[in-house]
């Protein structure tokens, strides 16, 4: 297999520090492969870039290093320093490849913290500006692939994003500099236009714009998103179904999400919370039958850093309408649960572009809130899906 480039928009943040971190540690021996769906079957039996092949590279708008974030998630509990100390070196040689990113559209809690930012002449030259990124980058790296994710604070959602639901519509934004178009779907336009797979790990807007997904179908681009599902939501896709099945009504689902790092900070402003909320209660709206009480709460607790708490206070009644209840709490490194999920999709859809496998890849779903095309909401039933897919190609690919 040649190697992959990984290019990360936000490489300099949490989640993505903690996957190049992972990646080179796993790639040098100094970490296991704990946390990884790609890493236990039936996924090993696919032909997938292995971690030693995978180069990074990435925008951000802050200047905070690589390096530096890794010894502050450090410090704040992992990884491990001794894990971070084993790839140092290479940490600042990936800092290096960290182009400046643009924050066009993003909204203003993005325009406060960003260090640095391009915002081009027009949209139409910084697509040509990306798309030259990329390019340099492959070649001086001699990759047979590039995977373009998103891992970049999310964006104040779009509104009226159906005026972007063809190809020709974003291109007259593009050339009229139409600066509604959020960076994220900038970013995404760049890199379907010349091939490049493409991942939105946030629940920003980026190539779900119809006219997006019509460029991916006609270059026969693999995509997929939206919104990591790592912590309570993952929970919850899980748990309804339970209730679903044995026909216990729920009456109310209250979740109250608590984070102390810099996405939670975003997440405090609540046109960029909007689109967070909408993909965390969503998932429930579509596995439980009936109305009930649906609410999520969302809160910046700085003195957490990196840690996030969610408590699930869930009402239902069974059988002669008796009253029950139950609660849970989940605690969790918000970006050790993100980056091997990062790292197993970069490796998938790296897979589907193998194949010839363009547009949205639903075999993914288990990995996103609001998976791209998907209405299956079931953890367990999302899961078959990628088995499903293994299985065909080891039937296809013996
Ligand atoms: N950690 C999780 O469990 C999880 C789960 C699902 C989704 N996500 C999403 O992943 C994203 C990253 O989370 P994080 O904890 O790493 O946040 P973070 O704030 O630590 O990192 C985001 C990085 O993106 C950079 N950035 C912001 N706007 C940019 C732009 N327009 N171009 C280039 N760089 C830009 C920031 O400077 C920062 O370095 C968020 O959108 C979050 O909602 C995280």
């Amino acid at each position: 297999m040649t190697r992959t480039g990984v290019w990360l928009i936000g490489a300099r943040g949490n989640v993505g520090t903690m996957a190049i971190v992972g990646a080179r540690a796993i790639a040098t021996g100094h970490a296991t492969t704990a946390g990884l769906v790609t890493e236990r079957p039936p996924c090993t039996t696919l032909k997938l870039p292995g971690f030693d092949d995978l180069v990074f590279g990435g925008h951000d708008i802050t200047t905070t290093g690589i390096s530096s974030r890794a010894q502050l998630l450090a410090a704040n509990g992992t990884p491990p320093s001794s894990t971070v100390e084993a790839v140092s070196d290479e940490l600042e040689r990936i800092d290096d490849r960290i182009r400046t990113g643009t924050i066009t559209g993003s909204g203003s809690a993005i325009e406060a913290l960003a260090e640095q930012s391009i915002n081009g002449e027009s949209l139409s030259s910084m697509v040509e500006q990306l798309r030259r990124t990329y390019r340099v980058f492959v070649e001086k790296h001699d990759l047979g692939r590039l995977v373009v994710v998103n891992v970049a604070s999310t964006e104040q959602p779009l509104e009226q994003p159906a005026r972007f639901d063809s190809r020709a519509t974003i291109e007259r934004a593009i050339e009229t500099d139409d600066r509604t178009l959020p960076a994220s779907a900038v970013y995404a336009y760049a890199a379907l236009l010349d091939g490049h797979p493409y991942i939105n790990f946030t629940p920003s807007t980026g190539a779900s714009l119809g006219g997006l997904q019509e460029l991916a179908i006609e270059r026969n681009v693999p995509h997929m998103g939206r919104d990591g599902k790592t912590g309570e939501t993952l929970v919850k896709s899980a748990l309804a179904p339970l209730f679903a099945g044995r026909n216990l009504r729920v009456t109310s689902w209250s979740g109250h999400n608590i984070l102390g790092n810099n996405d939670g900070r975003v997440l405090e402003d609540e046109t960029h919370q909007a689109g967070k909320l909408e993909s965390k209660g969503g998932v429930l709206e579509e596995l439980l039958d009936g109305t009930f009480h649906n609410q999520v709460r969302i809160d910046y607790a700085p003195p957490l850093g990196d840690w996030k708490t969610a408590w699930d206070d869930i009402r239902f009644s069974g059988f002669l309408d008796t009253e029950m209840s139950m609660r849970f709490t989940w605690d969790g490194s918000d970006s050790a649960l993100a980056a091997p999920l990062v790292l197993d999709l970069v490796r998938l859809i790296a897979h589907a572009d193998e194949h010839g496998e363009g547009g949205p890849q639903p075999q993914l779903a288990s990995f996103f809130k609001s998976p791209l095309g998907v209405d299956e909401h079931d953890l367990s039933r999302q899961f078959s899906m990628l088995e499903r897919y293994v299985e065909r190609h080891a039937e296809e690919h013996p």
